[in-house]
């Protein structure tokens, strides 16, 4: 069954300040969200005072990048195992950031998902497309490559159960969100494409999502939360959208 889940990634933002208090804001709001998942990605060097203020309580840790090799001579880089010693749950892998500015591939993107289980985490595989491909109508030939890539590499069942954030490349830090309308129905092919029989992948829409669209997002048969971007840096609107996704 899909689950509903919320995911902050902060991107490379935040200080212990910021960890310390933003924390301490959402652990205080969380009873009042049992039926959500929550989950905030900070940096790296943030995980392990993060995992120390979520110790116990529901909201989960999450990665925003891992390594392939499990460790050895990679410098600069953090293992899927470091990351589970540390106390995370989730990584995200895949983002469009790292596959436009760090030159990911598909195929790296199903090298790291697979690291990701192998190592006990959950990882959030991100896919979208650009605009020129949605104005080309290209998308659901994009996305059916990006999915395809890590069924190739992890098996035919490997996203049957998988986390899944759709991120229109377009709609990412951008303020122009894709309507619920486009959502849903990209949320559908990917259900389709990849579910098995009774497994079905747990679905989040990412790209500008706040407070003031979360609901018509949410209310999507498909969408089954967000991985939240810029919203996520600001306490009250990143719990305005895991309230939006509890209704
Ligand atoms: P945004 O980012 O909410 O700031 O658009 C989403 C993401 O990149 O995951």
């Amino acid at each position: 069954m899909a689950r509903t889940l919320v995911v902050g990634n902060w991107k490379m933002h935040g200080s212990r300040q910021m960890v310390a208090e933003s924390l301490a804001v959402l652990s205080a709001a969380a009873p009042d969200l049992a039926g959500v998942g929550v989950a905030v990605c900070p940096p790296f060097p943030y995980l392990q005072q993060a995992a120390a203020l979520l110790a116990g309580g529901p909201v989960r840790l999450g990665a925003q990048n891992l390594a392939v090799e499990p460790s050895g001579a990679f410098t600069g880089e953090v293992s899927g195992p470091m990351l589970r010693d540390v106390g995370c749950h989730y990584v995200i892998v895949g983002h469009s950031e790292r596959r436009a500015l760090f030159g990911e591939d598909d195929r790296l993107v199903a090298q790291k998902f697979r690291a990701a289980h192998l190592a006990g985490l959950q990882p959030i595989l991100c896919v979208g497309e650009l605009l020129a491909q949605r104005e080309a109508g290209d998308t659901e030939r994009v996305i059916a490559s990006q999915l395809d890539a890590v069924l190739a590499l992890c098996g035919d069942q490997a996203l049957a159960d998988a986390v899944i954030a759709y991120e229109p490349v377009w709609a990412i830090g951008t303020g122009k969100v894709a309507t619920p309308e486009q959502a849903q129905a990209v949320h559908r092919f990917i259900r389709q494409r990849v579910g098995r029989g009774d497994a079905t992948p747990t679905i989040l829409y990412g790209g500008s999502v706040k407070p003031d669209n979360a609901a018509g997002l949410f209310a999507q048969g498909d969408v089954d939360g967000g991985l939240i971007g810029g919203a996520s840096l600001v306490p009250e609107q990143f719990l305005s959208i895991c309230r939006a996704a509890l209704s």
